[in-house]
C-alpha cells in the first residue's frame, strides 16, 4: 500500500478479487457495470477488448437474474449512482428500461449508433465521439459520427433524459477538439466532457503520449476550450489542472476511482470485479480517465498538498469520509474483540 493511502484512509482499496465477498462489505458511492460484453462497433482504442479483461461476448446474465443481482449489490455496497456500460449497453435497451428504476442517478455510456429512448430525468446519456468526423471514424468506424450525431439531432423537444457528449482526447486528435465542440453547441447535447486516452501497459501508439509531460499540451488545449466554452465543457478547471505533471502521478497512484466506483464486469455468467472500471490492463501511470481526475478534484488526497483546493469539498467527499473504509472497519472489529 502506498504511504499516501495510509495517510488518507478513505482512499484505501479492498483487494480487487475479494470486494464482492468481504465482510463488512466495502461501501461505494457509485458503480459501473458492463451489462453486455457485446458491441456493434470495434473501436481500435477500446480498453475493454484487450487480453486479460473479462470481455467474452457470450458472457451475459439474463435480464431478471441481472436485475436481482444489481439490486442486491446496490444494497450490500451502499451504491447511490450507477454507470451502465459495456460493450454497447443500448444493445440491451429493454433491460435498461427496467434497470434505471433501481437508482436515482443513472448514466448510460453509449456509442450513439442505436436510437436513444427517453428514460426520464434520472438518466444521463453519455454519447461517445472521439473528434471531428474523419478522426472519430478512424477509431470508431466509417459513418459512425454521422449516425450518432443524427440520433442526437432527432431527439424530441420534450426528451427528458440529459444528453452529453464524451470525447477521448488522444495524441492524434488533441489539435482538433474544437471542431467537435462547435459541431454540438446549440444542439440537444447539454455539454461535453473530455476523457484522456488510457493506454494499455507498454502501449506505444500514435494515440498515446509517451509520458505525462508529453500530455501537457493536450491538457492546455482542453483548458483553453474550457475558457472559451465554460458552460458547455463540463470538465472542471481543477480536474484538468490535476492532470499536470506535479500532481498526475499522485492522483493515479492513489486512484480515487478505485474507492468511488465499484467495477462490475461479467465473466462466466457471473459478476466479477477487475482492478478498476478500465479493467486489468490500463497503464495506471498514464491513465487520463475523466472519472479519475474529476473525483480527485472532489475529494481530499495527497494532491492537495501540491494543488490546494480552492473551495470546500462537497457531497462525494462527505460520503467517502463518513463511510468508514474497509480496513478501519476491520480495525474497529479487532478493537472490539481485544
Ligand atoms: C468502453 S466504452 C462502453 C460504452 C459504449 N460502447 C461507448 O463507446 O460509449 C466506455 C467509454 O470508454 C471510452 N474508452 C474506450 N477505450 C478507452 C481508452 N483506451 N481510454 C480512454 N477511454 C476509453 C469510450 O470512448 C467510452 O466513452
Ligand atoms: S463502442 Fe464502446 S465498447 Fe464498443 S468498441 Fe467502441 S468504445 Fe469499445
Ligand atoms: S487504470 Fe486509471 S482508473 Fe484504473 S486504477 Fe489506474 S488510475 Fe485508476
Amino acid at each position: 500500500m502506498s504511504e499516501s493511502r495510509q495517510e488518507y484512509p478513505h482512499l484505501r482499496v479492498p483487494a480487487p478479487g475479494d470486494r464482492l465477498y468481504l465482510e463488512p462489505p466495502p461501501q461505494y458511492p457509485a458503480a459501473m457495470i458492463n451489462v453486455t460484453n457485446r458491441c456493434n462497433l470495434t473501436c481500435s482504442h477500446c480498453y475493454l477488448y484487450v487480453d486479460g479483461n473479462p470481455n467474452a461476448e457470450r458472457d451475459q446474465i439474463p435480464d431478471d437474474e441481472l436485475l436481482v443481482e444489481v439490486e442486491r449489490l446496490r444494497d450490500r455496497h451502499g451504491i447511490i449512482a450507477i454507470v451502465w456500460m459495456g460493450g454497447e449497453p443500448m444493445i440491451r435497451r429493454r433491460f435498461l428500461e427496467r434497470a434505471v428504476s433501481l437508482f436515482s442517478k443513472n448514466t448510460i455510456a453509449t456509442n450513439g449508433t442505436i436510437a436513444l429512448t427517453d428514460l426520464g430525468p434520472t438518466v444521463t446519456y453519455v454519447v461517445s465521439l472521439d473528434g471531428p468526423p474523419d478522426l472519430n471514424d478512424e477509431l470508431r468506424g466509417a459513418g459512425v459520427y454521422a449516425k450518432a450525431r443524427a440520433n442526437v439531432m432527432s431527439l424530441a423537444a420534450d426528451f427528458s433524459s440529459v444528453v452529453q457528449v464524451q470525447c477521448v482526447v488522444t495524441r492524434s486528435n488533441q489539435h482538433r477538439l474544437r471542431e467537435l465542440v462547435v459541431d454540438f453547441i446549440g444542439t440537444r447535447a447539454d455539454g461535453i466532457t473530455f476523457s484522456f486516452f488510457c493506454p494499455a501497459e507498454g502501449e506505444q501508439s500514435e494515440l498515446a503520449w509517451p509520458s505525462l509531460s508529453a500530455r501537457e499540451e493536450a491538457v492546455d488545449l482542453v483548458l483553453a476550450l474550457k475558457d472559451e466554452y465554460p458552460r458547455f465543457v463540463w470538465n472542471s478547471r481543477r480536474a484538468l489542472e490535476l492532470m499536470r505533471v506535479p500532481t498526475a502521478d499522485l492522483v493515479t497512484s492513489n486512484c480515487p476511482a478505485e474507492r468511488t466506483v465499484m467495477p462490475l464486469y461479467v465473466s462466466g455468467g457471473q459478476i466479477t470485479t477487475p482492478r478498476c472500471c478500465h479493467g486489468n490492463k490500463v497503464d495506471c501511470a498514464r491513465c487520463g480517465a475523466w472519472v479519475v481526475f474529476s473525483h480527485a478534484a472532489k475529494i481530499p488526497g495527497p494532491w492537495d498538498e501540491v494543488l490546494p483546493p480552492t473551495q470546500p469539498y462537497g457531497f462525494l467527499a462527505q460520503t467517502l469520509l463518513e463511510a468508514p473504509c474497509l480496513e478501519s472497519q476491520q480495525d474497529i472489529q479487532q478493537e472490539k474483540t481485544r
